[in-house]
């Protein structure tokens, strides 16, 4: 094979943070049968490393280590466990530029926003590492005069964390953090496509002081997924799954978590809708749909995917919208400027190609893209197409990429109908200056997170999550903390005489 092991190593500033090894117990290690899966930059197709091919086998291996951290860790206090935390969030802080190289590698995002997310992802341990402080039990007022009633919280034990591809950092601190903080110990399984990102952030969780055995890493290709997938859902050690991804995977590791009724978090699909009142300002929200719609390449379960305008606004927004997208700058993530990277794989780019044919097919109209770039056979233009009908693929289906959709609507009854009809409720947005219908829209829409004249919403302070079916269970926030953490209630009998 064509490839020197060292390639991606000799570009960073610490070579020890590109590992191509799964980590279990403590230490780093190979596959048992030495199987290995390869990992492609998305901008140009090249091979960028290899990653062990795990099964069953080492998928119990990493829960029985983490089951036997378990007993240490969760005695730990809080403020132990709180200094570890906080060591982990300075070495990622420490070790940006390094991190979002590597990010921009598997990924394929420019550079900037790979940064970007190297600092999202940040928060969270910086957020967590201070709520390990904090999970508070209650006194209940008991209802007989002999009694006493309390509350304390306790870690739910081993979890499976399953992450996706789009925010290969972010979202492994976003459910780590939390989970070490509660007392948890955990067992990630990153996307096939995006391990080094993982890898480099355990390693560095290895260096801030976690234990042995409370974080373990196994890495598996996209095509042998279940053989792990199935016991992490399926093993009585492993108390909780948590997940990020599409809802058809989501169901179907609800479903296996069953047999042994887990605790889970699924953060699933969002086929957002983003409303433009007539009363907005225009220049706003095409600033707030640009950095919605296209963050990550459009890669993001948070993003538009039906920007419905209100017909008075309709044609000026339209030209506004695409004028600033086709400004925008596909290439390659390395190179200066970036704005627009690749889609993930070729899968993504089909989908993509699909949804904007069939779009076309039935009368939609492209003001701008609706083609690849000249960049590369991963790179799709920004396009913004209008005439878009409840017909089409787009209206109903998450698109994830880089296609903003126009819908016309006259009256606010038909585009909060339009907007609540589909069966996700993840993140929903509008635009508008006027306080009654803010709040009465706001109310309205059927979604977990409503952006008011903001195009983006995510940060560690706030309840992240969807309702339907686009998941259940919150991250971050003191709401994040509670998902890794079981309530238990103590009577005490026996008070007064
Ligand atoms: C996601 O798309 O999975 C997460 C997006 C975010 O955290 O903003």
């Amino acid at each position: 094979m064509d490839f020197d092991d060292t390639n991606l190593a000799t570009k960073l500033k610490d070579k020890n943070l590109f590992r191509q090894k799964c980590f279990i117990n403590g230490e780093w290690m190979d596959s048992e049968s030495g199987k290995t899966f390869e990992i492609y930059n998305p901008s140009d197709s090249t091979l960028i490393g290899l990653m062990p091919n795990c099964s069953k086998k080492e998928t119990i291996f990493a829960i029985e280590s983490a089951n036997n951290a378990w007993e240490k860790w969760k005695k730990l206090s809080g403020k132990d466990r709180s200094i570890i935390i906080r060591n982990w969030h300075e070495l990622i802080i420490k070790n940006i530029d390094d991190l979002a190289l590597i990010m921009t590698l598997e990924n394929g995002k420019p550079i900037n926003d790979s940064r970007g997310e190297i600092m999202y992802a940040s928060w969270f341990t910086d957020w967590f590492s201070e709520e390990a402080k904090r999970a508070y039990g209650k006194t209940i007022p008991s209802t007989t005069a002999d009694r006493r009633i309390i509350t304390i919280k306790q870690p739910v034990g081993v979890c499976g964390i399953i992450t996706p591809w789009n925010f290969p950092s972010a979202m492994i601190t976003r459910k780590v953090a939390p989970a070490l903080a509660a007392g948890c110990t955990v067992v990630i399984k990153p996307a096939g496509t995006t391990p080094f990102s993982a890898t480099a952030l355990v390693e560095l969780a290895h260096r801030a002081g976690v234990p042995k055995g409370v974080i373990n890493l196994i890495s598996v290709s996209e095509k042998d997924v279940s053989q792990v997938g199935d016991e992490l859902c399926t093993n009585r050690h492993v108390r909780k799954i948590s997940f990020t991804g599409s809802t058809n995977v989501g169901r179907s590791l609800m479903a296996k978590s069953a047999s042994t009724i887990k605790k889970v978090s699924m953060e699933l699909g969002g086929h957002a809708p983003l409303i433009v009142f007539d009363d907005a300002d225009i220049d706003e929200a095409v600033k707030g749909s640009m950095a919605n719609k296209y963050r990550n390449s459009g890669q993001v379960c948070v993003s538009a995917n039906r920007i419905f305008v209100h017909e008075k606004i309709h044609d000026e927004f339209a030209e506004k919208l695409a004028k600033k997208s086709a400004e925008l700058k596909v290439s390659d993530g390395r190179k200066e400027g970036a704005q627009i990277g690749p889609l993930i794989t070729m899968a993504a780019v089909e989908k993509v190609q699909d949804h904007v044919s069939d779009a076309k097919s039935k009368g939609a109209k492209i003001i701008t893209g609706g083609e690849l770039d000249n960049e590369g056979r991963q790179f799709y233009k920004p396009t913004v197409m209008t005439e878009v009908t409840n017909d089409m693929k787009i209206f109903y289906e998450e698109t994830f990429g880089p296609v903003a959709p126009l819908i016309k609507f006259s009256d606010d009854e038909e585009v909060i109908q339009m907007a609540n009809d589909t069966s996700y409720g993840l993140a929903g947005y509008f635009f508008s200056k006027d306080i009654g219908r803010i709040w009465r829209v706001a109310e309205a829409l059927e979604y977990g997170m409503i952006g008011v004249n903001a195009g983006v919403i995510s940060t560690e302070v706030a309840p992240f999550g969807g309702i339907k079916e686009s998941g259940v269970g919150r991250e971050g926030a003191a709401e994040g903390l509670d998902e890794y953490l079981e309530i238990k209630y103590i009577c005490f009998d026996g008070i007064s005489n």
